[in-house]
């Protein structure tokens, strides 16, 4: 029985030394020690031994258990170790190597403009405010004095939501100055800038989703002179001091009387090139005196009260400040393109 004893511990430290993981181990723990263990097996046969022989037995039998319990320790903290010093290696992490380089985006050419033009306007005490772009065609047809004949209502013309015409993505962004004057009483200074919507196909001039900003300013004794006045300030800011305005009458049914304005071309100064078909102009904007209806409509007296209105494109408004000649680039997002602001 003895050298049963002897032959388990051999064997034991024999078999842990070829143990290489956690599991492998607690293999080999119950199989020499467990309670079903080699080891429990010896000592259940310590019964058939003579008296005398019991106690040597019994201690070599203890001994064996300690070494091998022993043995199993020492394993099991040099697999910790071991696993210790491979995941220091493997999440390694050297904290001296230079950072890769990180690339910072910028504003879009359109967004540099509009906010230029937010602090223009809000320098000279507009507020700006905001309209859906799913509009009810009260707002921006009924409310504006366009008659259901005008073109703009046509289903060529205008993306309708829904059948019976009275939702559609808004084509101007007008109907705020409804619903800007609905709540407010005078004095009113807003601009409101945003998406507007055509069916108009794409090309170097035209996209069925573009940007307006739409101006409003409704006070006691507000004339042409003061839109004049208000919109040579800005061009002037925004495409320096020299730069010419031109006012030419035209049509708008909520506004009376009514012009669009070109700013001359900054490209060739006004004599003539490609990008301003060589009339020396480009057109910017629509405005006028807000028509008295529309005032009245809004619960305004026209009779005390008068203002003027503007809607300007905003992508018009970046290619002249750029010299972009197609509107397509400002919407590809190609950064060759929009690295250049
Ligand atoms: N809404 C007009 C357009 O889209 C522009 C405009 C705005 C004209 C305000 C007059 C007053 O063409």
């Amino acid at each position: 029985m003895k050298e049963r004893l002897e032959q388990l511990k051999e064997e034991a430290i024999s078999a842990l030394n070829t143990v290489t993981s956690g599991q492998m181990l607690e293999l080999l723990r119950v199989k020499y020690l467990g309670k079903k263990g080699e080891l429990t097996a010896i000592l259940k046969q310590m019964g058939s031994l003579p008296a005398e022989q019991r106690p040597t037995v019994g201690q070599i039998a203890n001994r064996v258990r300690t070494i091998i319990d022993e043995a199993i320790a020492k394993k099991s903290s040099e697999l910790e170790e071991m696993s210790m010093a491979n995941r220091l290696e493997s999440e390694a992490l050297d904290v001296t190597i230079p950072g890769g380089e990180f690339q910072f985006g910028h504003r879009h050419p359109m967004t540099i403009v509009l906010d230029e033009a937010k602090d223009i306007f809000i320098g000279m005490g507009f507020d700006i405010a905001e309209g859906p772009e799913v509009e009810l065609s009260y707002y921006d047809f009924d409310k504006l004095n366009i008659p259901i004949t005008h073109p703009a209502r046509e289903w060529t013309d205008t993306f309708y939501t829904t059948q019976d015409e009275s939702v559609h993505l808004r084509c101007q962004t007008s109907p705020v100055q409804v619903r800007v004057m609905e709540k407010k009483r005078p004095p009113i200074r807003v601009i409101s800038p945003g998406r507007v919507y055509r069916k108009d196909e794409v090309d170097a001039s035209h996209s069925p989703m573009f940007h307006q900003i739409e101006g409003l300013v409704v006070d006691r004794g507000v004339t042409m002179g003061d839109l004049k006045g208000t919109l040579n300030l800005l061009v002037s800011r925004l495409y320096g001091e020299n730069t010419k305005t031109r006012f030419r009458p035209h049509h708008f049914p909520f506004t009376e009387p009514s012009c669009e304005v070109d700013v001359q071309c900054v490209v060739c100064g006004g004599s003539g090139c490609r990008t301003c078909k060589q009339s020396g102009w480009i057109e910017l904007l629509g405005a006028g005196v807000v028509h008295p209806k529309v005032l009245a409509g809004c619960g305004i007296d026209p009779d005390e009260y008068s203002g003027f209105a503007f809607g300007i494109g905003l992508e018009r408004m970046t290619m002249l400040r750029y010299g972009i000649d197609d509107m397509r680039l400002l919407f590809e997002n190609d950064m060759r393109f929009l690295n250049q602001f």
